[in-house]
């Protein structure tokens, strides 16, 4: 029985030491001191002998079974420490290798052309306000000299938000011009503020019309303006925007807050007016509408007319940047293709 058990260990040293991996560890464990394990089954055996005996062949198995357990955490400690090597190994990184490059968000093209006319203003002595996209009808149109059923309405398609009191007294505003009106409102003069946003105009959309898009209001009021103002202020804007070398020109048109209304045209920066396709053979090209502030609004916010008057002017960013890049067709500014937004 003592040979069994050193024939027993023998063996099952000789199969420990030959083990690799981690998992026959186990098989081997089962094999030898597990339940029915080879050596178990010697213990098992050891009633049959007589006690003398019994006595050292116990100790002696014990002693093997103690060996053997010692030997297999060892060789478990061993072969996870070559296991955690060779992983290591394996999943080597470089940290010196050069980062991937993080694709650069950019400004939209109208976002950026927003920012340089609002700069050029404020560079001018303008400071920039913002105000609601969602309007009251008194501050789109009313104050501003459009009153209801006035033809002129019949100027800006609008989006009427529905209140559910059935009136029509809420919208989507249709220009910046509401502005002029809240500015006024809160300050007294001197005022001057440009103001940048979103408007809403309910239209069909084609190439040079879509139903969002952005203006940018300015308003002066002071002692003693006049026209005269208005048109320094305006052609320096054009020369510092377009160039040093850019000539306007004003020309009578009408909005109803306005008086006299204008539209200002700058000659061709393409051409410098001798007339070629981005001013479709003009020579000019109209930047915005402006104008005297009318009388009537400058009442209606409780500035006396008399001793106060300005100018205001609107004009859309959108077809500065067409203008400036050649882009034929507004939609191309809201229709999120990233193969456009990239070039700018
Ligand atoms: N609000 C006018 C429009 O949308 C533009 C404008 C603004 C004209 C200020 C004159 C003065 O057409």
């Amino acid at each position: 029985m003592q040979d069994q058990l050193t024939g027993i260990e023998a063996q099952a040293v000789a199969e420990l030491r030959a083990m690799t991996d981690v998992r026959s560890l186990e098989e081997w464990r089962v094999a030898y001191l597990g339940r029915s394990g080879r050596l178990t089954q010697v213990l098992r055996g050891l009633g049959s002998l007589p006690i003398e005996e019994r006595r050292t062949v116990g100790a002696q198995a014990n002693e093997v079974k103690r060996r053997l357990e010692a030997l297999l955490e060892e060789k478990e400690a061993a072969l996870r420490q070559t296991e955690l090597a060779r992983e290591l190994e394996q999943g080597r990184i470089d940290v010196t290798l050069p980062g991937r490059p993080v694709p650069l968000g950019r400004l939209h093209p109208i976002t950026q052309v927003v920012r340089e006319i609002c700069g050029t203003f404020q560079q001018l002595g303008f400071q920039v306000v913002e105000g609601p996209e969602v309007e009251l009808d008194y501050y789109n149109f009313e104050a501003l000299n459009i009153p209801p059923e006035h033809p002129a309405r019949e100027m800006w398609d609008t989006f009427w938000i529905d209140t559910g009191e059935g009136e029509r007294n809420v919208l989507l505003r249709t220009h910046t011009s509401p502005m002029q009106i809240r500015v006024m409102e809160q300050t007294r003069p001197p005022v001057r503020v440009v103001v940048p946003g979103r408007c809403y105009r309910y239209e069909a959309t084609d190439a040079t019309h879509e139903s969002i898009f952005y203006q940018i209001e300015g308003l002066a009021v002071d002692r003693a303006m006049t026209m005269a103002d208005l048109k320094g202020v305006l052609a320096e804007f054009a020369r510092r925007m377009f160039g040093q070398n850019r000539r306007v020109r004003f020309r009578c048109d009408y909005f109803p807050f306005v008086e006299p209304g204008v539209e200002v045209s700058i000659d061709c920066f393409g051409c410098n007016g001798m007339g070629c396709n981005i001013c479709r053979d003009a020579g000019w090209i109209e930047i915005m509408g402006a104008g005297m502030v009318h009388p009537k609004v400058l009442e209606r916010v409780n500035y006396d007319p008399v001793e106060y008057t300005g100018f205001a002017f609107g004009m859309g960013p959108e077809r500065v940047a067409m203008l400036r890049y050649g882009i034929d067709d507004i939609r191309l500014f809201y229709a999120n293709d990233i193969r456009f937004l990239r070039q700018f």
